[in-house]
């Protein structure tokens, strides 16, 4: 029924999307580029494209709950080891994500996937990879009890913040205990618990909405907003390529979980995905192809609603500040854009074989298209990783 559905939306879209191309493909050259014709296409594609559509300040937050959110959100103190906070795993420097394949919490453990990046989380409505979380709040409350993250109790982190006094390091701190004690009081009347913390740090994160960026700027109708290579793969993205279907404007994402045929990165382990064995035989059994990597992603925390779009999906990322980001996909195993286009683009091509799910479709749709090798072209990849840069927020506007 889901597929039905699924497939009677991309028909939809893919229709649009060859009147698109036809459209585009004669005058996709650099200088005498159709800026105004490739608008109106994306427009018929999406009627609200551009962050002009997103009402930033729309949420409720207080801009001293949101100082104390941060101030939480970038304290080490809050893990029992003292060294790891929040801000350790999503760093600002790059997009808020970790540059590490899997980010290690207190005393070297680490986790399962890479951390992703925090910005735009304001206007979703699944968290984690997997989607396991349904809201910020709750999400708050995992790392800090997690034993992978910060492997602390919320009795110790409340002695903290009510107190000064550190107790699983035996340290005190008394500048930063007077900080917090006047923050909560003004923003929560002193009332200092799990909840008024969560709820801090939640709005905080609701406060990293990436700025405009120059695709922003090109949507509202500057020509110049992005160079030549960029409209090029910005033609592809929403055309040729079909990224906008899962990547979609305003903020990149369709906020769905999809399998893109990521391979494993090898770190994978079952005793990593306890559980995931059993699913991935059940899975086999009903018929489905299951791939090499354990993690099965959405699978484990939706099983069986529907195995073949369910099975190894992620949740798609936001590509807003992409760029910034040091390491890709749910498991990090790309260090680049530019290996991300080649996957996509071997995926495409056939030269990968192709996996269950979802991207299964748009390949064969493709395919049927535009012949065996999807259709890449000569420069493709350097026009896709150049577009990529347009969704970067430009601080000063
Ligand atoms: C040791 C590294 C680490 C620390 C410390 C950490 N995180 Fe994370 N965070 C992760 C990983 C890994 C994921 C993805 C896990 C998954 O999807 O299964 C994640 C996911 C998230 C998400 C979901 C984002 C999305 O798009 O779905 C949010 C929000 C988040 N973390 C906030 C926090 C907050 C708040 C703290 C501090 C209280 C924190 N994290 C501490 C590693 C970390
Ligand atoms: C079928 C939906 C779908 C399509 C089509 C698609 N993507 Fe993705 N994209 C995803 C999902 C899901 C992920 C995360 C996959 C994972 O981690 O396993 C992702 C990840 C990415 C990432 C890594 C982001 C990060 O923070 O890790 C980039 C960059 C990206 N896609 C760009 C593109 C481009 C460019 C195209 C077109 C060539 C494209 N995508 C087509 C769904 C899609």
């Amino acid at each position: 029924m889901a597929a039905d559905r699924l497939m009677g939306r991309v028909a939809t879209r893919c229709v649009l999307v060859v009147i698109a191309l036809v459209a585009v493909r004669p005058v996709a050259m650099a200088d005498d580029f159709d800026d105004a014709g490739l608008r109106a296409q994306i427009a018929a594609l999406y009627p609200d494209p551009g962050r002009e559509g997103v009402d930033a300040t729309a949420n409720p937050s207080r801009a001293e709950l949101i100082a104390l959110g941060r101030a939480l959100f970038f304290d080490p103190y809050l893990s029992n080891c003292g060294t790891v906070a929040c801000a350790s795993c999503h760093q600002p420097s790059v997009g808020w994500s970790s540059p590490d394949e899997i980010a290690s919490g207190c005393n070297g453990r680490v986790g399962r996937r890479r951390a992703p990046s925090i910005e735009n989380v304001a206007f979703q409505r699944h968290f984690f990879w997997d989607g396991r979380v349904s809201s910020l709040e709750e999400q708050a409350f995992g790392p800090i009890i997690s034993t992978s993250e910060m492997a602390n109790s919320w009795e110790a982190v409340l002695t903290y913040l009510t107190s000064g006094r550190h107790e699983p390091t035996e340290t005190v701190h008394p500048t930063r205990h007077s900080a917090y004690a006047d923050s909560f009081r003004r923003v929560f009347q002193g009332e200092i618990t799990a909840t008024t913390v969560a709820r801090a740090i939640a709005a905080f994160e609701r406060s990293l909405v990436p700025g405009r960026a120059p695709i922003d700027r090109w949507l509202a109708g500057e020509d110049d907003a992005l160079e030549p290579t960029q409209k090029r793969g910005l033609a592809l993205f929403f055309g040729r390529a079909n990224c906008s279907v899962c990547h979609s404007p305003p903020h990149y994402t369709d906020d769905r979980f999809h399998n893109v045929g990521v391979p494993a990165a090898g770190f994978e382990t079952d005793a990593l995905f306890p559980g995931n064995g059993e699913i991935r035989r059940i899975v086999a059994a009903n018929g489905w192809r299951v791939g090499d990597d354990v993690d099965v992603g959405r699978q484990a925390a939706a099983p069986f609603e529907s195995p073949e779009l369910a099975l190894g999906a992620f949740k798609t990322p936001s590509l807003r500040n992409v760029a910034r980001r040091a390491r890709f996909m749910h498991n990090g195993v790309f260090t680049t854009l530019a290996d991300v286009m080649r996957h996509y683009e071997a995926t495409a091509s056939g030269d990968h074989d192709p996996v269950v799910g979802e991207l299964a479709f748009y390949v064969r749709y493709r395919k049927a298209l535009f012949g065996p090798r999807g259709g890449g072209e000569a420069g493709d990849i350097e026009a896709m990783v150049a577009l990529m840069g347009a969704f970067n927020a430009e601080p000063h506007r």
